[in-house]
């Protein structure tokens, strides 16, 4: 029932924008942060994924991001990354805003990406803000310019948000008629405020919908490979 009440919102709706997390990803083979099996649940984000663990803690640092990357050349977008995809094509997608630094949206078609979260794909160096190849960083070099540590380009704790892809972001969720939001616990300020931000309709996609008090007008429980698959667009 709520699937077929989606499917009619998802085809009536002119403007539908998409905020993931984590958990659109873990079916691909990345794990998330929160659930069971979620990262943070062995390892201190404060330890690795904050400017601190950064500048005092870089072996650590290296060792946790190095980790991601090697596993990341393992997996692959699911197909649920690609109906998301083929919705922007077919003009029922205007945005995925996203707080993944996997690229898996954009490596499955999706064009009209947001990464609120940055990107693990590409290095720069912390001190200089000079990129730098992925080669370096995996090998733990320093920067070819100016000798500082070298870092993958996502948003530590302690760090603003890239303020484009925010504003973007917001303003497309203010003006859309549908947001979805899939896979995230919606635990992380400032991503968590978006749901609260449209006048549209909300629809929160989750494993496990009775987590948080925000108020959605549709809850669906399930994985969201299953769930977008059964949506008739
Ligand atoms: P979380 O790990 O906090 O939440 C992932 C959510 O996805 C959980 O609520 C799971 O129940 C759900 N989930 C997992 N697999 C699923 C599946 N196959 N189908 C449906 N639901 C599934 O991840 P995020 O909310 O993305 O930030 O975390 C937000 C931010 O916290 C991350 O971007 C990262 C992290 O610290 C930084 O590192 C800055």
């Amino acid at each position: 029932m709520t699937i077929k009440r989606l499917s009619e919102w998802l085809q009536t709706s002119t403007n539908t924008v998409i905020l993931t997390g984590a958990g659109m990803s873990t079916e691909s083979g990345i794990p998330d942060f929160r659930s069971a099996s979620g990262w943070w649940k062995n390892i201190d984000p404060r330890a690795v994924a904050t400017t601190e663990a950064l500048t005092e803690n870089y072996s650590l640092f290296h060792e946790f991001y190095k980790m991601r990357l090697e596993n990341l050349e393992k997996v692959a977008p699911h197909e649920g990354h690609q109906i998301l995809a083929d919705w922007e094509q077919r003009g029922i997608v205007s945005l995925v805003a996203t707080q993944n630094v996997d690229g898996f949206h954009q490596l499955a078609g999706s064009r009209k990406v947001e990464e609120l979260h940055g990107s693990i794909r590409s290095i720069r160096c912390n001190r200089c803000q000079q990129a730098d190849s992925m080669e370096h960083f995996l090998s733990k070099a320093s920067c070819s310019h100016c000798g500082g540590k070298l870092r993958p380009n996502v948003v530590l704790f302690g760090e603003s948000l890239p303020q484009i892809s925010w504003h973007t972001s917001m303003e497309a969720i203010k003006k859309a008629e549908l947001v979805l939001v899939i896979g995230t616990s919606l635990e992380v300020y400032p991503v968590n405020q978006l749901p609260m931000m449209t006048s549209g309709k909300t629809v929160y996609i989750n494993l496990d919908i009775s987590q948080h008090a925000i108020p959605f007008d549709l809850k669906i429980e399930g994985k969201i490979k299953e769930v977008l698959q059964q949506l008739q667009v």
